[in-house]
């Protein structure tokens, strides 16, 4: 029997609502509107967003594949969220963009979508939108940039920016060459091409299925980028036919796995965030623990920066991520049953994944990290959980106790860090408040903050620094990140003064302010929160409604599966 999809609620109608919903289609023939399914192309392009500015065209590739396939595809815009520009920062807006993509998808004549995702909210924006509907959806993502290209050696986006910073306030790069390396950076249409918070969500979804093998990884500028996004068109109009919708993909096998991927790639701590939301959306409850516990005994293979030497345009040539995911099957790490976009499952569709490439996926007794994944450390100063990145720290910095040189805020450390008379030396540990979700708001990636130019001169590269924002998944350093409950809200961070012992010992998951409770109970009574940056508009609505990192920022209204049903006409 052939099956009545959710847009005949639309076009199958023979009355005058049915008029208005097809006759404003306009420059279709009449056949498309014979019961096939619609399936919305959800697009992020903007140039606003250089990472997405090529959207367009792979747009068009997914749409040779829906109409080959018998699909009637329509393209429709959504925000776009570009890292590069959005101010205070684009994290503020990823649960904005969520809700433009439910209500988009909800309210409009859409039976499955395709998300055209890249630049590093954009992920998992669409992903939460797509599954706050639970209609049926598949990524196709944006793909890397080219290898950056200087002095003859690779650099990588982000990660280079952070190095090449430190050395032009240690004073070993000239500026002019620090320009010249700004052309030579971006060379592609794409993602940044390291390890970095694109990348790692592009991995992610690969990982929990939404993707078809190979996605995370083929660079942007390489045809068959091209190619992925027509036969994922193709595959997105039988997904309507058998209606393999989001949730039955989306489980709670599927984000373990994507665990212990983001281990073996060594990807960014932002994924924490946006995988505790995305898990929420569908009401899969996932934790901080299960974080720490799945990714604690599986090695970083992959050898890409931040982390490691290589970029995404090495990883796609050595395998990509199909040769990581037949890794870890051979060793036990992976649920089997977890079905992806294509209707297999994630081990069937890697078994006999090639690795071209050791060097840059390692095999198992040759890792770049021996126990990856991302540490959750807890403590008086974190009593809901912290997270730092073992494979991007700095190993002998792992346990240490160090004085703490505060900053109150952004605005503080930028006027601090730079004076000559700070009291502060490498043994010192920097810690920022009020760059949580309320409290910045948004939870910018300003958490790597750079170190005082006194100690870079030095020729040292890494202290400890805590702080409740997030850093860019390119960066790193030893970072602890995410501190929760945050300053804005009162956590003990807030309470942490100059002067302060802190002792961090990542082993032992342990984060702890040497100071008596008797004296925070003192500074808690005298502790007022910080005036907010906006009283109104959509920053009154975040502030009022998000939630704590460890719960993936993610508004408290917005959590949760809302369907795909609308049963009210328009006229
Ligand atoms: Fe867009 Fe890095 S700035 S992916």
């Amino acid at each position: 029997m052939k099956k009545t999809f959710r847009s005949a609620a639309w076009f199958g109608r023979m009355d005058k609502d049915g008029f208005l919903h097809r006759s404003w289609m306009r420059g279709f023939p009449p056949e498309v509107f014979d019961g096939r399914p619609v399936i919305g192309i959800c697009n992020t392009w903007s140039e606003l967003t250089p990472c997405n500015a090529h959207f367009r065209e792979i747009a068009e590739c997914v749409k040779r594949g829906v109409w080959e396939a018998g699909g009637f595809p329509l393209e429709f815009p959504v925000t776009s969220l570009g890292e590069t520009n959005l101010r205070p920062t684009a994290m503020l807006f990823r649960n904005l963009v969520s809700m433009d993509v439910e209500e988009s998808i909800r309210a409009n004549p859409i039976d499955a979508v395709v998300l055209l995702c890249g630049c590093d909210k954009t992920t998992p924006a669409l992903v939460m939108g797509a599954a706050s509907c639970d209609v049926p959806a598949i990524v196709v993502s944006g793909g890397p940039m080219l290898n950056g290209k200087y002095c003859g050696r690779n650099i990588g986006s982000g990660t280079d920016v952070w190095r090449f910073d430190a050395m032009v306030k240690a004073g070993t790069m000239p500026e002019a060459e620090f320009r010249e390396a700004e052309t030579c950076m971006s060379r592609s249409a794409g993602h940044c091409m390291t390890m970095g918070t694109a990348s790692t969500m592009a991995s992610m979804v690969e990982a929990l299925g939404l993707g078809l093998p190979g996605n995370a990884a083929i660079p942007a500028a390489d045809s068959r980028r091209s190619a992925l996004a027509h036969v994922t068109g193709r595959r997105i109009v039988e997904m309507a036919r058998e209606d393999l919708r989001i949730s039955r993909i989306l489980t709670r096998e599927a984000f373990e796995n994507a665990i212990r991927v983001n281990a073996a790639v060594g990807g960014s701590t932002n994924a924490v965030i946006h995988h505790l939301a995305m898990a929420g959306r569908v009401g899969v409850k996932v934790t901080l623990d299960d974080w720490d516990r799945l990714g604690r005994d599986v090695p970083t293979l992959v050898d890409l920066m931040p982390s490691g030497r290589f970029l995404m345009e090495d990883f796609y040539y050595a395998g990509g991520l199909p040769a990581v995911v037949r890794a870890l099957d051979e060793h036990g790490l992976l649920h089997r049953t977890a079905i992806t976009a294509n209707g297999k499952t994630l081990t069937e569709n890697c078994k006999n994944a090639p690795n071209w490439n050791a060097e840059v996926i390692r095999p198992f007794d040759k890792p770049l990290v021996a126990s990856g994944g991302i540490a959750v450390v807890r403590g008086n100063l974190a009593p809901d959980g912290a997270v730092l990145k073992p494979s991007a720290a700095s190993p002998k910095l792992l346990k240490h106790r160090g004085r703490a040189v505060v900053f109150e805020n952004i605005e503080h450390y930028n006027e601090r860090v730079k004076d000559p008379a700070l009291d502060v030396d490498e043994t010192c540990v920097l810690v920022m408040k009020n760059c949580g979700p309320k409290g910045y708001p948004g939870m910018p990636e300003v958490g790597n903050m750079a170190l005082p130019p006194k100690i870079l001169q030095k020729g040292v590269t890494d202290m400890v620094r805590i702080s409740d924002a997030r850093m860019s998944g390119t960066a790193y350093g030893t970072v602890v990140l995410h501190v929760c409950p945050e300053a804005a809200v009162g956590g003990n961070l807030a309470l942490v003064q100059d002067g302060d012992f802190i002792e961090l010992d990542v082993p032992a998951r342990k984060l702890h302010l040497d100071v008596g409770e008797e004296a925070l109970n003192k500074r808690r009574a005298a502790w007022k929160p910080p005036a907010p940056a906006m009283d109104g508009g959509y920053q009154k609505l975040y502030v009022d409604h998000v939630q704590q990192a460890n719960h993936g920022a993610d508004l408290d209204f917005l959590i949760g599966c809302r369907g795909d049903a609308v049963p009210r006409e328009s006229h």
